[in-house]
């Protein structure tokens, strides 16, 4: 399949004619990939079972894991779910539009291939006007997991989606690089407690500031072993993944840099391709191996819009090995470390 490549003059207010074609392809059941504030997601519509089944085989993506819901307004809420709780309706006044994905009761309306077989769905009101506006002149419900090819890094341009996706999809609407970089926060009101199960830009302390108590489901920290089911089925899978191995190194910034220092001088020399991972306040500490700013610590917002896009760096330069430092684990750097530590299989030395 020939893939059209659509680029918006202004993503900040982009023009109806310009979206038009791609609102056009929705509704027909096919497959558009398009920008939104988080990552760039891969939609379809929701409502069409068979559409929704063209995006588990484009991105070769297990049929258990649940897609998101998009929607442009309120008003296309309610038909998608049974009951809106009252958490979620506090949550969606204060968060909506934005990087805020909340899990209800589903409706029959929703077919069980966009909702993974589960009783419930999971919906998102995307701030981006790209995603926006597509969404409301598509008139259709858009369900869009994130355009990569299932197991790496999710993409946050145009290009990365074009590296994963070309030829297998019908249109990739350029709308400029993403501005947060790491996916939606997701939290389950169905239940008596909301529970976060995927960390974001809308972070623990801007929810339970409205919720007060909010839990965690425990595959957002740790590995997901026998004992841990994780509610968001998508945490279960090796996700984030760069090609190379990853270890993330925990403690002192001067220990840390030597001690990855020490490893990358070592595995370069048994001719292996090491990826170091450092902040702008260390970067002067750092001289072996492709060394890599991932931003800066005083500004934590850049350090979750580089993340993906530099996990892929090191894969096309066909690193062998990452070295991290490690993040602060509040804020959004709970979404920065859930992420990282995924990519890493957990994989952590103290030092
Ligand atoms: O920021 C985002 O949310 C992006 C953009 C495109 O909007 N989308 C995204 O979709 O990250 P995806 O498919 O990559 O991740 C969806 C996550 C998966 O972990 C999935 O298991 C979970 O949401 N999920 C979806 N429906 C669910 C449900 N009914 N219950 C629990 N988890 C659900
Ligand atoms: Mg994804």
């Amino acid at each position: 399949m020939e893939t059209e490549w659509i680029s918006i003059r202004d993503a900040d207010a982009p023009a109806d004619d310009e979206l038009m074609r791609a609102a056009e392809i929705l509704r027909g059941g096919g497959l558009v990939a398009f920008p939104t504030e988080t990552v760039y997601g891969l939609g379809a519509d929701a409502l069409d079972a068979s559409a929704a089944k063209r995006i588990y085989a484009a991105k070769g993506r297990p049929s258990d894991n649940p897609l998101i819901v998009h929607i442009s307004c309120m008003e296309e809420l309610a038909p998608l779910v049974k009951d809106i709780p009252q958490a979620a309706g506090k949550l969606a006044a204060a968060f909506w539009p934005g990087p805020l994905t909340m899990v209800f009761p589903k409706a029959d309306i929703v077919p069980t291939a966009t909702s993974g077989g589960l009783d419930t769905v999971a919906v998102r009101m995307p701030s981006s006007p790209v995603a926006n506006r597509l969404i409301a002149l598509a008139k259709v419900p858009v369900a869009a997991p994130s355009a990569n090819i299932s197991g790496r890094p999710s993409p946050t341009t145009a290009g990365h989606v074009r590296e994963d996706l070309d030829g297998r999809i019908d249109m990739i609407i350029d709308g400029g690089p993403v501005g947060i970089g790491v996916e939606s926060t997701i939290v389950d009101v169905t239940g008596e407690k909301p529970v976060l199960l995927r960390p974001g830009a809308i972070t623990m302390e801007m929810l339970t500031e409205i919720l007060g108590e909010v839990y965690t489901d425990p595959a957002v920290t740790g590995p997901v072993g026998a004992d841990v089911h994780p509610r968001a089925p998508g945490m279960k899978y090796r996700h984030y993944a760069p090609r190379a191995d990853l270890t993330i190194f925990e403690g002192d910034a001067g220990r840390v840099a030597d001690e990855i220092e020490r490893r990358t001088a070592a595995a370069e020399a048994e001719g292996r391709c090491v990826g170091v991972i450092c902040t702008d306040e260390t970067r002067d500490l750092y001289s072996a191996g492709n060394v890599r700013s991932i931003g800066s610590r005083a500004d934590e917002e850049t350090i979750a819009r580089n993340l993906f896009a530099l996990l892929r760096e090191f894969d096309d330069m066909g690193a062998d090995l990452i070295f991290s430092e490690s993040f602060d684990r509040e804020r959004i750097g709970a979404a920065i470390m859930n992420r990282l530590t995924k990519a890493a299989g957990y994989n952590i030395v103290q030092v």
